[in-house]
C-alpha cells in the first residue's frame, strides 16, 4: 500500500481482516515517506489484525523498493503535497469565478500535473520488482493516472468508491443484500451517472426513483425534480457541472474541504496513537472513503483468483463509447479476471451525457499530456478545454499561477 501511512489505511486494514475468507494476505506493506504516520497507522494496523484473529503480517517502510518487492497486489493511496496542495486546488481557482475541488475543474489538472510523475515511477518500480502484480490506482485523479500507468504499459486498474456507494445505498433503499443489485453506470472517473439498477437482472430504476427521488436527491444535493426528470441518478461530483456558480458562491464562504480533512486527521492520528484502540474509529466516516476497503478488496481478489465477476472500475475504452478514442479511460462494469478487466458492452449513451463525457475526456488527453510534458502552455490548452473553464482569458490567468503555486512538485517548472 503506497501511501500506507493515510488515514485511511484503518478502513483498507479492517476490510482486509474482515474479508480474510474472499482475499488471503500473508503481508501487508505500508510504504509511506512520513515515519511518524507510518508507526501511528502502522501500530493500529496491528492491532487491527490482532483483534480480528488474522494471522497475516504488517510491515512499515519508507523504502519504496523494499515495500513493493515481490507483491502480488500494489495499491496506490498517496496525495503528492498532502493536505497544503489540495487547499491550493480547492482555493486558487476560485479568484477566477471557477470551483475549487481537487479532481474536478483547475484543482484536478494541479492534482493531476503533481501526481503523474510521481506514480509512474512508482510503476517503474513495480514493474521491475514485482513484475506480476496487479497496480490498483485510488489515487486522484484515477481516470489521468489510470490511462497514465495503461499508457506505461503498466497491469493497471483504476478504482473509485462512488459506484459501490450507490451500489450500497440502493441495496438498503430496496431491503435488499448488496451482491443482488448491479449498477448500470456509465461515464469518467467522478463524472457518471446510473441509468439503471439492476435488482436479480430486472432494472428498478423507475421503482427506486418513484419511492426515494427526494433522499437521493438530498444526498447530492441536487434537486430532487432534476433527479425524475432526467430518470438518472448522477454521481455528486455532477454537482460542480449542474450547479457550478451555486458551489462557487459556497466555497467563496467556507473552508475549503483540505482545512476540514486536516482537522478530521489530526484528531484521527491523536486517536491512532492509543496503544488500547484496535478498530477503526467512528471519525474515520468523516472522511469520503466509504466502503473503499470492500471495493479494493473484491477488486484485488476477482485479480488474484480469477474470478470473473462484475465490478465497476476504471479501464480503457476499447470501443464501448463509440464516441471517444479507444484509448481513453472509461468508469464502467467490467468482468474482472486474472487477465484484468473487460469493460461489458454499454447502451448507446444520450447525448445530454455523451457531449459532456466527450468534452471531459478530451480535457483528460490535454491534462495528461500537461502532465507528462509540463509547460505553461500545455497548462492553459488543457484549462481551455475544460468545460468548467473554457474561457481563454481565465485559461490564461490560471495557468501560471497553478504552474507557480505547484512548482516544488513539478519536475519541469
Ligand atoms: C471520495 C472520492 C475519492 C476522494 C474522497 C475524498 O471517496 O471517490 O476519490 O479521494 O472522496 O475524501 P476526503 O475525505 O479526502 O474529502
Ligand atoms: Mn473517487
Amino acid at each position: 500500500m503506497v501511501g500506507g501511512g493515510s488515514t485511511y489505511t484503518p478502513e483498507l486494514v479492517d476490510g482486509i481482516a474482515r474479508l480474510r475468507a474472499t482475499l488471503p494476505v500473508s503481508e501487508l506493506a505500508l510504504v509511506d515517506p512520513d515515519k511518524t504516520r507510518l508507526d501511528l497507522v502502522g501500530g493500529l494496523s496491528r492491532r487491527i489484525f490482532a483483534r480480528q484473529g488474522h494471522p497475516g503480517t504488517i510491515r512499515t517502510t519508507s523504502d519504496l523498493d523494499e515495500g513493493v518487492d515481490g507483491a502480488s497486489a500494489v495499491l496506490l493511496q498517496l496525495r503528492v503535497g498532502g493536505q497544503a496542495a489540495r487547499h491550493v486546488d480547492e482555493t486558487l481557482p476560485l479568484d477566477c469565478g471557477c470551483v475549487g475541488q481537487e479532481t474536478t475543474g483547475a484543482g484536478g489538472l494541479a492534482k493531476a500535473l503533481r501526481t503523474v510523475p510521481v506514480v509512474l515511477n512508482i510503476a517503474d518500480r513495480v514493474a521491475a520488482l514485482a513484475p506480476d502484480a496487479w497496480i490498483v490506482d485510488f489515487t486522484n485523479p484515477v481516470g489521468i493516472v489510470t490511462r497514465a500507468l495503461l499508457d506505461a504499459g503498466h497491469r493497471a486498474v483504476g478504482l473509485c468508491n462512488v459506484a459501490i456507494g450507490f451500489q450500497r445505498r440502493f441495496a438498503a433503499a430496496l431491503g435488499v443484500r448488496p451482491d443482488r443489485v448491479r449498477l448500470g453506470h456509465v461515464g469518467l472517473n467522478h463524472l457518471t451517472w446510473e441509468r439503471a439498477v439492476y435488482l436479480d437482472g430486472e432494472d428498478v430504476l423507475p421503482r427506486l426513483l418513484a419511492d426515494h427521488a427526494e433522499e437521493i436527491a438530498a444526498d447530492l444535493e441536487l434537486p430532487a425534480a432534476l433527479i425524475r426528470r432526467l430518470g438518472v441518478v448522477p454521481s455528486y461530483y455532477l454537482r460542480y457541472f449542474y450547479e457550478h456558480d451555486a458551489v462557487v458562491a459556497e466555497q467563496l464562504h467556507a473552508p475549503s474541504r483540505a482545512e476540514q480533512v486536516a482537522v478530521i486527521e489530526e484528531g484521527l492520528l491523536e486517536m491512532y496513537a492509543d496503544p488500547a484502540l484496535d478498530e477503526k474509529p467512528a471519525l474515520l466516516e468523516e472522511r469520503g472513503g466509504a466502503y473503499y476497503s470492500e471495493a479494493a478488496v473484491d477488486l484485488v481478489a476477482s485479480l488474484a483468483g480469477d474470478r470473473g465477476d462484475v465490478q465497476v472500475v476504471n479501464v480503457r475504452n476499447g470501443g464501448r463509447l463509440p464516441f471517444l478514442p479507444d484509448e481513453a479511460v472509461i468508469e464502467v462494469p467490467a468482468r474482472i479476471t486474472a487477465s484484468g478487466p473487460e469493460p461489458l458492452p454499454v447502451d448507446p449513451v444520450e447525448p445530454l451525457y455523451a457531449g459532456l463525457i466527450a468534452h471531459v475526456a478530451a480535457y483528460e488527453e490535454l491534462a495528461l499530456e500537461a502532465a507528462r510534458k509540463g509547460g505553461v502552455d500545455r497548462v492553459a490548452d488543457a484549462l481551455l478545454a475544460h468545460p468548467l473553464i473554457g474561457q481563454a482569458s481565465i485559461a490564461d490567468e490560471l495557468a501560471p499561477r497553478l504552474v507557480a503555486a505547484n512548482a516544488a512538485h513539478l519536475p519541469w517548472a
